[in-house]
């Protein structure tokens, strides 16, 4: 009963898509279990590539039946869009399945998003503006709508009149924004009604029979570790359990199901919207590694801030999610340094300090203490296994596993799916 978590370990686009996708042609179901449409993962199949925000990445495999699953919040616009944009470029997505359970980004949800930030001013977390972060605080609420309303206009009715009966009030006497009438929430939700019907099922039990009958199940996490509303650098995160056991809350099923734990690691660091970055970059090498690893977001076309690889984080993601592997991604990227930074530790407040400080105020005044890596300067895409590539490069592998705290079982030396050297296999 092999059920393996793929998750980022740091601050989000680590890779997670490709990953995912490698590993798809030899999964029977991949799930997406929190988040939503914040998510953008890049897929590079030959030729082609492929932006995917809300669906699973397995859906470009054609045997992997692709879930969405009970933690996720679906925007049905978005998900629709996606939907036809992968038809139209001719792939299959009738074996989708969405968890009745699965919460609903309605149009509110995106407005309070926006005017919520724009109020922020400064202190704003610069979110994707998705609605993500509202669509989970109804939910935890409880004024969320969920994909099974649609099917009972009554009681969709009453939901929406009870989710917007205090925010109307926000909206109108706190934003100086227009009230949002009821009626037209409902008419627009219940227009995807019968379009997502077919979709709907009961991905509890599906995933729990598969398993079962000893299927492969992936589970795909959006966003990062260190995004985790929980785990992460708070308030600066995401509203939902990026982390491992947000697959099992996700997706209804248990812990003594996951075999494995698999971390996504780029070989540098990047991150998308505000919050504290030990190992950020302000000058030529930042510029660099954005120019080189192509560092602009997927969803909201925003640079992303880049810095050098930080294991004070791996081994955190290590923790936090028990992991068992790692797949460390972009290795390429870094040819061509003579020699490579890697903060292995904090200095605060005068002070060394070894594992990821407890307070967000010494977060925040973390100074990265960096150990200098010899680089190499030789082409590594081509590379197919750990001896194709320069004595340099095995050296910051070893290195980085080192300090990290789990095995690399993969590396990534480019976008392509085969663009990558296995070491330890996942299945
Ligand atoms: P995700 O959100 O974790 O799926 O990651 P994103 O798709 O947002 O960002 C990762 C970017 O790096 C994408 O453009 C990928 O195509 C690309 N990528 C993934 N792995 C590698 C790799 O090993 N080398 C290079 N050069 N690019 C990669
Ligand atoms: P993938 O899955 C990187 C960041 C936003 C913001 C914070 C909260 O592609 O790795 P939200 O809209 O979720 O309320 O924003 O989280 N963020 C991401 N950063 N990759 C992502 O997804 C992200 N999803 C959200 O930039 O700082
Ligand atoms: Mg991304």
């Amino acid at each position: 009963m092999p059920a393996l978590v793929l998750l980022g370990a740091q601050w989000g686009d680590e890779g997670k898509g490709k990953a995912t996708d490698l590993l798809g042609g030899s999964v029977d179901y991949v799930v997406r279990y929190q988040g939503g449409n914040n998510a953008g993962h890049t897929v590079v199949v030959g030729d082609q590539k492929y932006a995917l925000h809300l669906l699973p990445s397995g859906i470009l495999s054609p045997g992997c039946t692709p879930v969405i699953g009970n933690g996720v919040v679906v925007d049905p616009s978005v998900l629709f869009s996606e939907l036809n944009g992968l038809n139209e470029r001719g792939v299959d997505t009738s074996k989708l399945l969405i968890s009745g359970n699965a919460h609903i980004i309605t149009p509110y949800n995106v407005t309070v998003d926006k005017v919520t930030e724009r109020f922020l001013g400064k202190r704003k977390i610069g979110t994707t503006g998705r609605g993500i972060g509202p669509t989970y605080a109804d939910k935890i609420n409880r004024v969320g709508i969920r994909v099974q309303d649609l099917y009972d206009e009554s009681i969709l009715t009453q939901k929406v009149e009870a989710a917007l009966d205090a925010k109307n009030q926000i909206l109108t006497k706190l934003y100086n924004r227009r009230a949002i009438a009821v009626d037209q929430v409902v008419e627009e939700l219940l227009g995807y009604a019968d379009k997502l019907q077919p979709y709907v099922a009961d991905t509890v039990l599906v995933l729990n029979q598969a398993l079962e009958q000893d299927k492969v199940v992936l589970f795909e996490g959006g966003q990062g570790t260190l995004l985790d509303i929980d785990h992460g650098t708070y308030p600066f995160v995401t509203s939902s359990n990026p982390t491992a056991g947000g697959a099992c809350t996700g997706a209804g099923v248990g812990p003594t199901k996951i075999s494995r734990v698999i971390g996504i690691l780029k070989a540098y660091t990047t991150r998308v919207g505000s919050g504290p970055f030990p190992t950020e970059l302000f000058d030529e090498d930042g510029e660099a590694l954005r120019r080189i690893g192509g560092e602009r977001g997927v969803t909201t076309g925003r640079d992303r801030r880049c810095g050098w690889f930080d294991a004070v984080i791996a081994r955190y993601a290590t923790r936090v999610n028990g992991l068992t592997d790692f797949f460390l991604t972009k290795l390429d990227v870094l040819t061509g340094w003579e020699q490579i930074p890697v903060c292995v530790a904090y200095e605060i407040d005068g002070k060394r300090v070894e594992e990821l400080p407890y307070s967000q105020s010494d977060f925040h005044h973390a100074k990265p203490v960096y150990e200098m890596l010899p680089g190499w300067s030789e082409d590594i895409s081509k590379a197919k296994s750990f001896s194709d590539l320069p004595k340099n490069a095995q050296a910051y592998v070893k290195a980085l596993e080192e300090m990290s705290g789990a095995p690399i079982s993969a590396i990534g030396v480019g976008p392509g799916r085969d663009e990558t050297i296995e070491i330890n296999s996942f299945l």
